[in-house]
């Protein structure tokens, strides 16, 4: 589509006059040969080793499952433009959780609705009846959003439905009961994770319902009974709860187990706009209940939205993956392709301290198959002088040090252009900050390079462990491997070239690793 042809149906989506185009329609316009075709996934920004769609708007993963060795990203997609519009769900596979192989929509609007956020399940016990035991079938559950009922000014526009595949998701049918569950009259009514509750032999759905989550059980995956409700009085509220998600999880380094529950919100995250909340606690196969008295967050950074973990996975690890961006610049980013692109598979694991339990994400040990590249720098530094080195491009690098809990360090990279990026771990104060205010470009919405990005840092032992992975567009900060995580987009005019640390005069790095991540689109070995 053209500049003007995109006014024109940007125009016709405010005037309200779009109609989706139907599945027929719209088939063709994304097969896997013409992704590859449209995108060499080399224009400005475009990331090198996160998932982003081949074009146009990409927003929440969706439906993550494992099955049969093939694990399934589906995401809000729409395939007209490059802001959000009638949502499908976009589809892509990987086996082994770092390289994708772009898929055919999945999932198209029909009578009910758009197609908003859900989950999949393997129907192992084909409960639903829509395969066979010997080819059980793959589940969606997701929301439908009637347009029309929005723009009547209804309440009850939002349903849940369901779909299958019997082919592992290459074809889905929808299910002809459809919508599984109604609506008596909740505005915000959304987002359904189901997965199977082996202690009360039945499928238990998570929704949320504007500023609370829902909770739903089932024999068949068509017939849902309300259970129980959580949340209206904990936890943050600064905005609409989306996107839940309800595990059980064991505690490291003990025997026991226990149930988390994710939620997005927003706005209301703590650096602004979009985040992820989470509670820890128990689920009883009814009630969910937690003691936590004070607010956890996921992820500071201003990118970390929308996430939710597999099911199915084969050896029990619970992976995340989030939704790169924030619903209060989403839409203006500078990309022109394709728009924004999903965090790294990361590994959720529940931790223990004095304060309470806390989650830890960190990406998957696969990810080290791609960060195979040139050795950029191996070895211990003093800190006497500042660090400072040039590369020909450091937005494709992995940094990985160990510092000192009690001092303060600034990691800067930099451009030719005067751009700069900054990371300063202040053990004195025990702060975190991340400043993008000048990283790059900054000024497509006000809130993006408006302020430095703040979190409170609880060191653990007398070494902290910091990984820095930057790709084209984001930079993604992990302490204490996940402890405390800033993820944020980036969009700086020319690659960082120049890397410098600054720590205290008398110390030194006990080891730095900075080394060159391989692209997964275009592999160069
Ligand atoms: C979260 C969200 C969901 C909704 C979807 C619509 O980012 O608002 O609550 O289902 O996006 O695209």
């Amino acid at each position: 589509m053209n500049y003007s042809t995109k006014i024109l149906f940007a125009a016709l989506i405010l005037m309200g006059v779009f109609s989706c185009k139907t599945e027929s329609e719209t088939k063709e316009e994304i097969s896997p040969e013409l992704s590859k075709a449209i995108s060499g996934y080399d224009e400005p920004f475009r990331p090198q080793f996160h998932f982003s769609p081949p074009e146009k708007w990409m927003n929440d993963p969706n439906g993550l499952v494992h099955h049969q060795g093939v694990y399934h990203l589906f995401y809000q997609y729409y395939p007209d433009d490059i802001v959000w519009g009638p949502m499908h769900w976009g589809h892509a596979t990987s086996t082994d959780m770092i390289h994708w192989e772009n898929k055919p929509i999945a999932l198209y609007p029909d009578e009910h609705g758009l197609i908003f956020s859900g989950s999949a399940v393997v129907d192992k016990n084909n409960t639903s009846g829509f395969g066979t035991k010997d080819n059980p079938p793959l589940v969606a559950i997701f929301t439908y959003h009637l347009m029309e009922g929005e723009k009547a000014g209804r309440k009850d526009f939002q349903t849940q439905g369901i779909a299958y595949s019997l082919d592992n998701g290459e074809t889905w049918t929808k299910y002809e009961g459809n919508p599984v569950i109604g609506n008596q009259g909740i505005k915000d009514f959304r987002d359904p994770k189901v997965f199977w509750h082996d202690e009360s032999s039945k499928w238990i759905m998570a929704l949320v319902a504007g500023d609370h989550a829902k909770f739903y059980s089932s024999d068949n995956l068509k017939k849902w009974v309300l259970l129980s409700e959580f949340g209206k009085d904990k936890g943050a509220h600064g905005g609409v709860w989306e996107c839940p998600d309800l595990f059980k999880i064991p505690v490291e380094g003990s025997e026991e187990e226990k149930w988390v529950l994710l939620i997005s919100i927003n706005p209301g995250a703590p650096n602004g706009g979009s985040g992820t909340q989470y509670f820890v606690g128990d689920f009883d196969g009814t009630n969910f209940t937690t003691e936590q008295a004070e607010t956890r967050w996921l992820d500071y950074g201003m990118d970390n939205y929308a996430g939710v973990t597999y099911n199915n996975v084969p050896d029990g690890r619970r992976v995340f993956i989030g939704w790169m961006s924030n619903w209060n610049y989403a839409r203006d980013t500078p990309t022109e392709v394709w728009r924004s692109s999903m965090t790294l598979p990361r590994k959720l694991t529940l931790h223990k301290n004095d304060e309470g339990y806390f989650l830890k994400n960190f990406p998957l040990t696969e990810f080290d198959k791609i960060s195979k590249g040139k050795l950029l720098f191996p070895k211990p530094v003093r800190l006497d002088e500042p660090f400072e080195r040039e590369y020909d491009n450091l937005n494709n690098s992995e940094l990985k040090f160990l510092a000192d809990p009690n001092e303060n360090y600034a990691i800067t990279y930099s451009n030719k252009e005067g751009e700069q990026l900054c990371f300063q771990l202040l053990g004195e104060s025990s702060e975190l900050l991340l400043d993008r205010t000048r990283s790059g470009i900054v000024d497509f919405e006000e809130s993006f390079g408006r302020a430095i990005q703040k979190q409170p840092f609880w060191p653990e032992g007398d070494k902290t462990k910091v990984r820095i992975i930057l790709d084209a567009s984001s930079v993604e900060i992990f302490i204490d491997e996940g402890k405390h995580v800033f993820t944020n987009q980036i969009f700086p005019k020319q690659p960082y070239t120049k890397l410098e640390i600054s720590g205290p005069a008398d110390g030194s790095l006990e080891y730095l690793m900075l080394r060159e991540v391989n692209s997964i689109w275009n592999p160069v070995n």
